[in-house]
């Protein structure tokens, strides 16, 4: 089998050069000292090589369109039901994630406060990913890579092809345009009713027909004085006969940039030169992450990952999705890349600011922890097959493909670099999750006040 090769030297997308103009924080809390010459030395020689920068905060986006986005990120008038939004999977209270494996769309019962799945309904194949990074220009993203800009700057390559409108004005403009259209997350199945029993008419349109899909919506939307008026301030050279929904999703994008962008992290004030801004544990966790443990050869360039494809073999569980359900096989599936230009289980190299916020871990959620990812990695063949479904959601244990030929395929994608178990003791592994806990803006930690306190449709939040 062709394993692909991964470049060492990481591709830095223009857009971060404007992020890499370094300044330390001056309003960071100071931390006891524990800079050690040598380590300090050592350590800056073992990141040099990875294309790693800080990164400081984005410019602000149009407070106009922020307002708008902000309302539309919160609003499950956009699902088909009106009984989901944006944020309902990727909620503030659990730090632009939902906390779970799987996500749940629409249908969800609400079981002690928690979405679970709705009777009739199926979970969506992967784990809701982190916002953190994505106003920061990823080059790939979804955890098959499916939205990006291989075409070129500015050409945004998604499941649309030259049906998305060209009036989306970014990669992250484009990702928004997907949730609405799609049945399990957003949209509901034909026949569906929504909350008040109203006939779903945004579910109504065949999958194919996303410009009628994403014209209903946008019908919905301007019903609502409110969001006439939000438009009109966001877009004021645009008649409203000519709105689409491709300027909701650039204010969505815009709301996500200005929001999620978390970026002043111990481990970006280390790399603008502050020496004491991590501890001693965290310093021997990033020299492992970026030598012998060897983390660094997949996640690097600005945002530690983001940029390329390999496979971890990441036990299987869920509904699967494309050619292979019920497993997933990521961007290996002919759906997503076209024929034989990925081998199976390939999954886009997870970006890490944040990452401690986050769990569960993975593009279907596997691991509920960072020291369980950790072990994984230290010995991937035997996490592999000594999975434990315990540690999933009661809900999701049946559906773990832990049958021989999975695992099998499984480790025969794995990468090269992992196949030999890596030995770290425990205090290493400790200590590389020291290090990823660098990776956190502390001002990510509580996102309580994001949410506005009511929407335009004056639906429910969350
Ligand atoms: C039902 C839960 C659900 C809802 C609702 C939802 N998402 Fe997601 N979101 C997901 C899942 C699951 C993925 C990963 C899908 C994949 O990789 O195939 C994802 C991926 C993303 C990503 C890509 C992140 C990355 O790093 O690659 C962005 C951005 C995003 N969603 C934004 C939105 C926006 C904006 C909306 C509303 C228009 C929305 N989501 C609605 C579950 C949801
Ligand atoms: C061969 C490339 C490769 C190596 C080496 C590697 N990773 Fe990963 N990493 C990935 C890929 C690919 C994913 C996503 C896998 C998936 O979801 O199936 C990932 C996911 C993760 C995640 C989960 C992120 C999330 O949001 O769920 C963490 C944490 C992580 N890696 C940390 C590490 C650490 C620590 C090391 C070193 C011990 C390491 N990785 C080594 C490729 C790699």
């Amino acid at each position: 089998m062709t394993i692909l090769v991964h470049t060492r030297r990481a591709v830095v997308p223009t857009a971060f050069v404007t992020l890499a103009l370094a300044a330390a924080c001056s309003d960071a809390p100071f931390v006891p000292v524990d800079s050690t010459p040598a380590l300090d030395a050592q350590l800056r020689q073992a990141i040099a090589p990875w294309g790693v920068v800080p990164i400081l905060p984005v410019n602000a986006p149009d407070p106009a369109l922020v307002s708008l986005g902000k309302m539309l990120f919160f609003d499950k008038v956009l699902s088909g039901n009106r009984d989901v939004s944006c944020g309902s999977c990727h909620s503030p209270a659990t730090h632009t994630g939902d906390d779970a494996s799987l996500a749940v769309g629409t249908g969800a019962a609400m079981i002690g406060g928690v979405r679970s799945l709705g009777a009739g309904r199926q979970f969506t194949p992967r784990n809701a990913p982190s916002l953190f990074s994505v106003g920061l220009k990823p080059f790939y993203m979804f955890w098959d890579g499916r939205v990006n800009e291989e075409l070129g700057p500015g050409r945004f390559n998604t499941p649309f092809g030259s049906v998305l409108p060209s009036g989306v004005t970014s990669l992250l403009a484009a990702q928004a345009m997907i949730p609405v259209t799609n049945r399990v997350e957003m949209r509901g199945n034909a026949g569906d009713h929504d909350v008040f029993g109203n006939v779903n008419e945004i579910a109504q349109p065949a999958d194919a027909q996303v410009t009628e899909i994403w014209t209903a919506v946008m019908h919905r939307l301007l019903a609502i004085p409110s969001y006439v008026q939000m438009f009109a301030s966001a877009y004021p050279s645009i008649s409203p006969d000519r709105l689409g929904f491709e300027h909701a999703a650039n204010a969505i994008a815009a709301f996500e940039t200005q929001t999620f962008t978390k970026t002043n992290t111990a481990f970006d004030r280390y790399l603008a030169h502050e020496d004491n801004a991590l501890s001693l544990d965290a310093k021997r966790g990033a020299l492992l992450f970026f030598t012998t443990a060897r983390c660094a050869s997949c996640h690097n360039g600005p945002l530690l990952g983001a940029q390329n494809f390999a496979s971890v073999a990441v036990p299987q569980l869920g509904p699967g999705t494309g050619n292979a359900a019920p497993l997933d096989v990521g961007r290996g599936d002919e759906t997503v890349s076209g024929p034989a230009r990925f081998p199976k289980f390939f999954f886009r190299v997870a970006p890490l600011r944040n990452v401690e916020l986050t769990a569960p871990y993975m593009h279907n959620g596997a691991y509920p922890t960072l020291e369980a990812v950790v072990r994984h990695y230290n010995n991937v063949d035997s996490a592999v097959k000594s999975y434990d479904v315990n540690q999933l959601p009661p809900s999701l244990r049946s559906t773990y493909h832990g049958d021989a030929a999975t695992i099998s395929a499984l480790l025969a994608s794995l990468d090269p670099r992992l196949q030999q178990p890596m030995q770290l003791t425990s205090e290493q592994q400790r200590q590389i999750v020291a290090f990823l806990k660098s990776l956190t803006d502390p001002s990510a930690r509580d996102l309580a006040g994001i949410a506005p306190a009511a929407v335009p449709s004056g639906l429910p939040i969350p």
